[in-house]
């Protein structure tokens, strides 16, 4: 039986966030374009979020895309965009059949039409569903995310609908992308990089990090067991004694 069946529900994170690193190596250790560990990367997003559905995960979130990322090589960039259509496309009938909820995070507005098109029917054609929130993250940053979240709570100081008395974290956290949904409790981090990378910045604030010495696209679902043991062993005190 495998940890994720094992370990009791109140022992799972209630949210989980996959920083899904390292498609780049993992292409280039075989001799391959890096646009090939982005399809494996891909392939593995869908093996590793049916798994997070099956053994009880309430919330995951991958970053899929940052707001640094437009910085890549034009054909870069061209390969991932290529692949996001192709996968929602793919995504959109998987997921349905497992209960799954899909919502993007992030400015989606820098998309193609078509694209946006997509994003917009896999957000509608999941809404009603009942199981896993999978929040995707495309063209995020948790800067960003802050910058957006400030505006609106501007908008509403302006327009005389809030008081600067009455900001507060829980009126920062409404703003977000996130909003409605428990922070992070857990964020893994393959490929063995030691940084946030501006994933998630004010919600992971109390997350357990786990940091996994393995390239995303070999990243398998018992590596992932063993971050989930690894978490129901941590004592989080959210600064308290
Ligand atoms: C980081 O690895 C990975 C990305 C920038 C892309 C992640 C995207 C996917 C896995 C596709 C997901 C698809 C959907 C539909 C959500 P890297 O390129 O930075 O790797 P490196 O650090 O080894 O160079």
């Amino acid at each position: 039986m495998s940890a994720g069946q094992q370990l009791d529900k109140s022992a799972l994170p209630q949210h989980l966030g996959i920083i899904m690193d390292g498609n780049g190596r993992w292409a280039k250790k075989r001799g391959l374009p890096r646009s090939a560990g982005h399809t494996a990367g891909a392939n593995n997003f869908r093996t590793i979020t049916r798994y997070c559905s099956r053994i009880g995960i309430p919330y995951l979130t991958v970053y899929a895309f940052s707001t640094e990322n437009w910085r890549r090589p034009a054909e870069e960039v061209g390969a991932l965009m290529r692949l996001f259509k192709q996968y929602l496309e793919e995504a959109l009938r998987d997921f349905m059949d497992e209960n799954i909820r899909v919502i993007f995070i992030g400015d989606t507005s820098a998309f193609s039409p078509e694209l946006r098109e997509l994003i917009a029917r896999v957000e509608r054609e999941s809404s009603g569903k009942t199981g896993m929130v999978l929040n995707i993250a495309m063209n995020y940053g948790g800067r960003a995310e802050l910058v957006h979240a400030m505006r609106l709570l501007a908008e509403d100081v302006q327009a005389g609908r809030l008081s600067p008395e009455a900001i507060d974290e829980d009126a920062i956290s409404a703003r977000l992308y996130t909003a409605g949904q428990p922070d992070p409790d857990l964020v893994i981090r393959p490929s063995g990089e030691h940084r946030t990378s501006n994933f998630l910045l004010w919600q992971s604030a109390y997350a357990e990090y786990v940091v996994m010495d393995i390239l995303w696209p070999d990243f398998k679902t018992s590596d992932l067991d063993r971050a989930l043991l690894e978490y129901a062993s941590r004592n989080r005190r959210f600064g308290g004694v």
